[in-house]
């Protein structure tokens, strides 16, 4: 019945699809002002409602449009579940601070729901129970481990074996009381409001590096300052890493979604498995009807098969497990985990105390985002928090995760020569059209993309950040690179950093 299924060509956001955004100016001299935020997702607009609102003077700088990078393109979920991290949050923290981070998640999701309700958004807000299921048996005695660290922690919770979710299960648990919602529509007032206590925002205007005087300074790539007296990086990735070795202590994993219609009601619920590869489901609704968001297939970026491929296999579990009669969208987001999968929240080394980083959500945007964005405003407006010392990216917790770290960060090198020593077709003639090749111009390794015209782009493959080789992600015509994430579009401009500049183009008439 579903294998006629067309699947939609391009990759394109159900949320960002659904909503129109405000569009803002350039940067086009230099200015002063009291907190400079880059980035213009979840993190950097929330911190600037915050701000703004205690009569803080705030600029906020994106190198694209607003909302339009990883919180364009989440499950939006808000919960404290995040996947089966309790029980080792204990282990590797003690109690104390696994509670801690429960009680952050949880905190996040009241302070979304105050500024909903204190400007009547209308998000398509709902309280939701969040579920991990197992339908593999070794998993069984996992998810009651994860129930007795809930149980140490407080967390109400329960153990059952069925779910409102028709698919098979064997075990599940519950966390109650979690929510969901439409994160653009949601940010979308949230911006008119910080507009309108004085925030002033700048898109496509990327930011290249900080310098100090008595006082901290952006640079911009047109080689404008910022002056100001703290700086927030919500940018993802941090531009300015301050020597705190960010691209050693992060890696980068993308993930994907489809939304699709199907014969059956959603029961509500959202839920993710605990097994691999990950499956996560929760419902929106799209002109009065459900819309299924089942995402999953976690991969390291810029590695492994073709990114198709991931969509494919969702699309399989969907039709296999409640049918598909329409699939409506597919995307994909990226985000960064740390070496102890807790997100690094704080000043950029023990030196630079106000210039912040907000960065290595694992997935779990919304609520780190929005905790992230409490803390860092709170510490500019000198308010205690409980959650700051927790965050601290010059934190240090020796435990067995580096060593796994450690592990996948040797990555790196084996891709930084890897792909230079690789075969490459050279026969860029034989492209199809809306597809891309790696060969060599006068020796050195180049993307080609051939548009839907005919039209090809070639770029120099060596990543910006710090040299190694990116490949063609095919799902979202991007090229991606697999050591530390940076992803260029088919004519090179800079999609995600921390790559800063564009890749090199090449003059395929030059050819030797
Ligand atoms: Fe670091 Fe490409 S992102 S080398």
């Amino acid at each position: 019945m579903t294998n006629d299924i067309n699947i939609p060509q391009f990759p394109e956001s159900y949320w960002k699809t659904s909503v129109s955004l405000p569009s803002f100016p350039k940067l086009k001299s230099s200015i002063k002002t009291d907190v400079a935020i880059v980035g213009g997702g979840i993190t950097g607009i929330t911190a600037a409602y915050l701000l703004t609102k205690q009569g803080v003077k705030v600029t906020l700088i994106d190198a694209d449009g607003i909302l339009n990078g990883v919180t364009g393109h989440t499950t939006a979920k808000i919960t404290a579940q995040h996947g089966m991290i309790y029980d080792e949050l204990i282990q590797h923290f003690g109690s104390d601070k696994a509670s801690l981070y429960y009680k952050a998640c949880m905190e996040a999701k009241q302070l979304i729901e105050e500024n909903i309700n204190n400007h009547d958004i209308s998000c398509d807000y709902q309280r939701e129970d969040a579920y991990i299921f197992t339908n593999d048996n070794d998993y069984i005695s996992k998810l009651e481990t994860e129930k007795r660290a809930y149980d140490e922690l407080g967390i109400p919770s329960e153990l059952t074996d069925s779910i409102p979710l028709d698919i098979p299960v064997k075990s599940a648990l519950v966390m109650k009381d979690q929510a969901q919602f439409h994160p653009l529509k949601y940010l979308k007032q949230l911006v008119k409001e910080a507009v309108s206590n004085g925030l002033e925002i700048y898109e496509q205007t990327t930011a290249t590096d900080v310098e100090y005087n008595k006082h901290p300074a952006i640079i911009t790539r047109n080689e404008h300052r910022i002056y100001c007296n703290y700086i927030i990086q919500a940018s993802h990735y941090p531009f300015y890493d301050g020597q705190g070795f960010y691209p050693t202590r992060m890696y980068p994993e993308r993930a994907y979604i489809i939304a699709v219609k199907s014969p059956k009601t959603f029961p509500g619920g959202i839920y993710i498995n605990a097994e691999s590869p990950t499956r996560s489901i929760r419902s929106a609704t799209i002109d009065g009807e459900n819309l299924w968001l089942v995402s999953g297939e976690n991969h390291k970026t810029g590695q492994g098969e073709s990114t198709m491929n991931h969509y494919d296999a969702l699309k399989e579990y969907a039709e296999k497990q409640f049918g598909i009669t329409e699939y409506v969208y597919r995307w994909s987001a990226q985000d960064l985990t740390t070496v102890d999968k807790l997100p690094y929240i704080g000043p950029v080394n023990k030196k630079e105390d106000n210039v912040f980083v907000a960065t290595g959500y694992r997935k779990w945007g919304m609520t780190n985002g929005t905790i992230a964005a409490k803390i860092l405003s709170d510490r500019i407006l000198k308010e205690e928090s409980p959650y700051q010392a927790l965050f601290l990216p010059s934190r240090f917790q020796a435990d067995p995760a580096v060593r796994k770290f450690t592990s996948m960060n040797t990555d790196v090198a084996k891709h930084l020569i890897k792909g230079k020593l690789e075969y490459t077709n050279d026969n860029v003639e034989d492209l199809s059209p809306d597809d891309a090749t790696i060969t060599r111009v006068n020796g050195k390794r180049t993307g080609v993309y051939k548009d839907k015209h005919h039209q090809l782009y070639a770029v120099d493959t060596t990543c910006k950040h710090l040299g190694c080789e990116v490949n063609w992600n095919e799902g979202d015509r991007t090229w991606d690179c697999p050591c530390h994430g940076s992803r260029y579009s088919y004519t090179g401009d800079v999609i995600e950093g921390p790559a800063k500049e564009p890749l090199n183009k090449v003059d395929l008439e030059q050819q030797s």
